[in-house]
């Protein structure tokens, strides 16, 4: 089976619910530019490549709702939908970016509004087909930098780097699912992913559907796993990595990859080169997302802690280049202190 999180479907877009998995698998079929922008900040889309896709393809929805013939009226939607869009996860690179491509599109083609709206809709198909390739090539490159022994890996992972957070395939769980389709995996362990669980969840989820053999540990367990001797490599995706190598992922990715430091296990970040932000030197300048208190205090309608307790909830860290091994990307592995080779 495969799994398609963001899909265009003759005149509206299909969302996978994310928020429904695992104990529903059901789309959400999504027809106003503005409703994508909700699907967007509630997560019922998320991953950072997947966002940048149902970005573009909410941009293709903006080009079809405005009815004008004028193309600077056009432009003017465009922008206005941008904007909206901007807003919502303010830590995915790859949302700015594929906004980015869809603008200029629009501003560069030649030709009346209803030519303009069948663009937009095409560069949007493209660059999700375009990010899916990209997963297949860095899990085929992430493969082949793996540690060449034992034979059978045991890898780790954290949150969701799936086919569920990019166009398909995925880019940790891309390059897991790589080994296990090369017969170079023994198992993936899975840390839960607290506060929103994505890797009990979704991650979880994902293996379960291929056969992937898997094992599910709450976030705390992950010390005692390394300590342990138990994982071979630590493989895990991004939402922003700076220029330095620095690298913004799920909260939480901070303390694995100091703990996999320690343990001399190598801590490897898979992304597209699209998850770059060459403008910033370091990763001070991520912004990072802070998301609502009810995450922490709350699991479905469980209350988990006394009612008037402080919360704080930021939803990245970032991960300083040193503790990071190799950055896998569609063209290979490299270490971060070199990562300014692949600036074209
Ligand atoms: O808040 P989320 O679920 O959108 O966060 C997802 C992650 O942190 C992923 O690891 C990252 O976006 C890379 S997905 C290929």
């Amino acid at each position: 089976m495969s799994i398609l999180p963001v899909a265009w479907a003759y005149d509206h877009v299909r969302l996978i619910d994310q928020t429904r998995l695992p104990t529903e698998f059901a789309y959400v079929e999504i027809r106003r530019a503005m409703d994508m922008v909700t699907a967007i900040q509630t997560m019922i889309v998320r991953g950072a490549p997947a966002i940048g896709v149902a970005a573009a393809f909410g941009m293709a929805l903006a080009a079809q709702e405005i009815e004008t013939e004028d193309r600077q009226e056009f432009l003017d939607h465009l922008e206005s939908v941008a904007n909206a869009l901007r807003q919502t996860r303010p830590t995915a690179i790859n949302l700015f970016w594929a906004i980015d491509q869809m603008l200029n599109t629009a501003r560069q083609t030649v030709g009346p509004v209803s030519f303009l709206k069948e663009k937009m809709v095409a560069t949007a198909q493209a660059l999700a087909v375009d990010e899916y390739q990209t997963c297949v090539a860095i899990g085929e490159k992430g493969l082949a930098c793996l540690p060449a022994e034992p034979q059978r890996l045991t890898l780790m992972t954290y949150c969701n780097a799936g086919a569920l957070a990019t166009a398909g395939y995925g880019t940790a769980l891309g390059v897991i699912r790589s080994a296990y389709r090369a017969q170079r995996l023994l198992q993936v362990y899975i840390c839960e992913t607290r506060p929103r669980l994505q890797g009990a969840r979704l991650t979880a989820w994902e293996c379960v559907q291929e056969g992937i053999p898997a094992t599910l540990i709450t976030d705390n367990m992950a010390g005692y796993c390394l300590h342990k001797g138990l994982i071979h490599a630590v493989v895990v995706g991004a939402d922003r990595i700076a220029s330095n190598g620095d690298t913004a992922n799920k909260i939480g990715t901070y303390s694995l990859a100091v703990l996999a430091h320690v343990h001399q296990i190598p801590f490897y970040v898979a992304a597209p080169l699209s998850s770059i932000d060459w403008s910033i030197s370091d990763g001070s300048q991520i912004p990072i997302e802070e998301r609502s208190i009810e995450e922490v205090y709350k699991i479905g309608d469980q209350w988990l802690t006394a009612p008037g307790i402080d919360i704080f909830n930021p939803s990245f860290d970032v991960t300083p280049a040193r503790y990071i091994t190799g950055i896998i990307t569609e063209r290979g592995m490299i270490p971060p202190d070199q990562l300014h080779q692949l600036h074209a």
